[in-house]
């Protein structure tokens, strides 16, 4: 028995490399698309996160949406139709993955997606219009969260096709909590005693110049409060600077940093603020106060159970000051099943698909 794990971009390695390993047993390929490619989003991962290399690299980088996807779907059906797995496993809701799924299914190849019913109801996010395609095309839904179980039924994916099993991106946190030395990552990135980290890099949030420039603004309030380390994502970078993101005397920003690095990062963090989907799941387990500079999430049990909280432009000085107050909810509820062991439930739904 075969199967082909897709891959592309950061988040999906941290998703993958726990359930790459519960799998072990079965013939399994690694495919990489390099839709992300630099050494510091792609490589520093599969090293620090004990993922296989790949088997193959398509090497296929950034474009527009459509150029991207196509040049995407063209290299993964060359290798599907070479390998002719038996099951296909997507992950998250990148580009790679919509487009990994429309392939396979198209070549009547099974696929799982891991990460699937996740909605955050707004279709102008090019990762909703992936999530709800993917689960469209796949015959397992493996589900992170009880509440996308009702999404996908609402969207008439039958019931027996989704599984709860868990959070596999906590897995590889929780794996890796003995190597987040904050003292180490202050120390080897002179970071301060106390910050607020930032990541941003939504288009939403970043593409537009002008709502790029209002943002380092607001930004620039939230420095004034406590210094501000801020790796930066490669989308996003040119406008933040040519907004004046570093001219202000308590903003550091770094390159972005591996696995291990970051987290410890966050680890170490008063508060973290952010428009990324996989840093609200893990300052909830962390129990780091997160600010999530979107209008939705698709992840509102990191709201409901953890520490996230949404903020608009306007809100976030004001909600960083009371969370560096201490004032935001502590999360001393955790999600269900985000207990290290969604890589062996996922195995488990993938091994009595296969009939193994
Ligand atoms: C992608 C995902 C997003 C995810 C993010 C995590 C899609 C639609 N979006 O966004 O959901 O949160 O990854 O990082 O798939 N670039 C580099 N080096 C790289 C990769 C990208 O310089 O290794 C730059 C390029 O200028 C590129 C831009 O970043 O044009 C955007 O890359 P792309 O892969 O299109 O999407 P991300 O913004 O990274």
């Amino acid at each position: 028995t075969s199967i082909v794990h897709v891959l592309g971009a950061r988040p999906n390695l941290v998703k993958a490399a726990p359930v790459v390993a519960a799998l072990e047993d079965l013939d399994q390929t690694v495919l990489h698309t390099g839709q992300h490619y630099d050494e510091r989003m792609s490589q520093i991962f599969f090293d620090e996160l004990g993922l296989p290399e790949p088997d193959v690299n398509l090497g296929v980088g950034s474009g527009t949406h459509a150029a991207q996807t196509a040049a995407l779907m063209v290299g993964l059906e060359r290798e599907l139709v070479r390998r002719t797995p038996e099951l296909v496993v997507v992950y998250g809701d990148v580009n790679s993955t919509i487009a990994a799924a429309l392939v396979a299914a198209k070549l009547h190849i099974p696929v799982a997606h891991v990460e699937a019913g996740l909605r955050s109801f707004d279709m102008t996010m090019p990762e909703e219009v992936n999530r709800r395609l993917t689960d469209q095309l796949s015959e397992l839904c493996l589900v992170t969260s009880p509440e996308a179980i009702g999404h996908l039924a609402a969207e008439g994916v039958a019931v027996h096709r989704a599984h709860f099993v868990g959070n596999p991106m906590i897995d590889t946190l929780l794996a890796n909590l003995g190597s987040f030395d904050t003292a180490r990552v202050r120390a080897d990135h002179h970071l301060p005693d106390r910050y607020v980290l930032a990541t941003m890099h939504r288009p939403a949030n970043v593409d537009d110049p002008a709502t790029a420039t209002a943002l380092v603004g607001h930004l620039h309030g939230v420095a004034d409060l406590a210094d501000l380390v801020i790796p930066v994502h490669p989308r996003g970078r040119a406008n933040l600077l040519a907004a004046g993101l570093d001219r202000h005397p308590g903003v550091h920003l770094l390159e972005p940093l591996g696995y291990i690095d970051f987290i410890a990062a966050v680890r170490g963090a008063a508060a973290v603020v952010t428009d990324s989907g996989g840093l609200q799941e893990e300052t909830t387990i962390l129990g780091v106060p997160c600010l999530t500079v979107r209008p939705n999430t698709e992840r509102p049990i990191t709201i409901t159970h953890g520490t996230n909280r949404l903020v608009t432009f306007e809100e976030l000085v004001p909600a960083a000051r009371k969370a560096l107050e201490g004032g935001t909810n502590a999360g001393d509820r955790k999600p269900p099943l985000w207990d290290g062991q969604a890589g062996p439930r996922i195995a488990d739904v993938i091994l009595e698909f296969l009939g193994e």
